[in-house]
């Protein structure tokens, strides 16, 4: 129903322009702007039927009322064609708001396959008995070498290009100084893991990099043999690398331990047929090992009379390249998330 009784006067339209604008300003949505529409503009709408009452009007009153009614048809039309509504919407939360709509993801890190890699070895030998240890990353050239039996101008020093920060301070090249700080602070047996970054003065290639993750192990009690070194590898590969694993043991020279020795084992990509991992020998270096030099043992304190042990090292970073295949070790470092979103 039209209440275009109340606005036949030219004062009332006034009224009228007020009750639009305010109409105007409550249109929420597409249903309410309809509703506006139809009330106001449509054929049946207020205005048709106040202009049609326009012709009874005498000349004057035609004129004036008839001008203004006609006027704020006009600017009712213009102000609602301008959607004013449609802006709030965007902007209203409430209007905008879909529960059902699935969330935004949030970015989850994940673990580096560095850490990955090292912490599944160290869960490993844990499991097996030995316990956490850990060293300082710059070290005294006695703990690096001296202790563990490179005399002083030893040719095996150049095995390890060292950084140095002065005449007896470096960087430690391998994680093998803490099992001297173990032995000086702990009685047999001793059952130690020392994981640790270790730095070389190399160039940096895909192949080697001038720091990287070292696992150190040490083994010392009464008549601990070459056979206790071999099993626990043996045990330690297979649970690592797969229960079908094999371990091939080559004599090598380390000047902390004798006898020493390097450990292979059978490539698990092809299982020793020969693939580009393994360069077609069907087998892969994965750590380096020994009995403990009985000179280590006495510079460390620890009763060479009376005690043996084995020890071992092995680099993360080699092992993790072999375990996910991947051909460029600098990858490791670079944090390029597409690299690390992959594992
Ligand atoms: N320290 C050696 C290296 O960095 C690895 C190593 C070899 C550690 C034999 C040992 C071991 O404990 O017995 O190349």
């Amino acid at each position: 129903m039209n209440d275009e009784g109340h606005y036949t006067t030219t004062q009332s339209l006034d009224q009228l322009e007020q009750e639009i604008a305010g109409a105007i300003q409550a249109i929420k949505n597409d249903d309410s702007a309809e509703a506006f529409r139809i009330k106001y503009l449509g054929k049946k709408g207020l205005f048709r039927s106040l202009l049609k009452s326009v012709k009874d009007l005498s000349l004057e009153e035609r004129k004036t009322y008839g001008g203004k009614l006609n006027a704020l048809r006009n600017s009712t039309e213009e102000r609602f064609g301008a959607k004013p509504w449609e802006e709030s919407m965007e902007g209203g939360e409430e209007e905008c708001f879909d529960p059902t709509l699935p969330a935004w993801p949030i970015p989850k890190g994940s673990i580096h396959p560095l850490t990955k890699t090292r912490n599944e070895i160290v869960d490993i030998l844990v499991g097996m008995g030995f316990e956490l240890a850990y060293g300082p990353d710059v070290e005294t050239d006695y703990y690096n070498f001296e202790a563990l039996n490179f005399p002083k101008h030893h040719p095996a020093r150049d095995m390890q290009d060292t950084f140095f920060v002065s005449a007896d301070v470096l960087l430690r090249t391998h994680t093998s100084p803490v099992q001297v700080r173990v032995m000086e602070n702990q009685k047999p047996p001793i059952r130690s893991i020392m994981p640790g970054t270790v730095y070389r003065n190399e160039e940096i290639s895909a192949r080697s990099n001038c720091q990287f993750g070292q696992i150190e192990g040490l083994y010392i009690d009464e008549n601990v043999s070459l056979a206790d070194l071999k099993g626990t590898l043996l045990s330690f590969s297979r649970q690592f690398f797969g229960e079908d694993t094999d371990i091939k043991i080559r004599p090598s020279f380390f000047p902390f331990t004798e006898p020493s020795l390097e450990v292979d084992v059978r490539c698990f990509i092809c299982k020793g047929s020969g693939c580009s991992v393994c360069k077609q020998s069907g087998w892969l270096e994965v750590l380096g090992a020994g009995m403990v030099h009985p000179n280590v043992l006495a510079s460390s304190g620890i009763d060479n009379e009376k005690y043996t042990g084995f020890a071992f090292g092995m680099g993360i970073d080699r092992i993790a390249l072999l375990r996910y295949g991947i051909n460029d070790i600098r990858l490791f470092y670079e944090n390029d998330t597409r690299f690390l979103r992959q594992f």
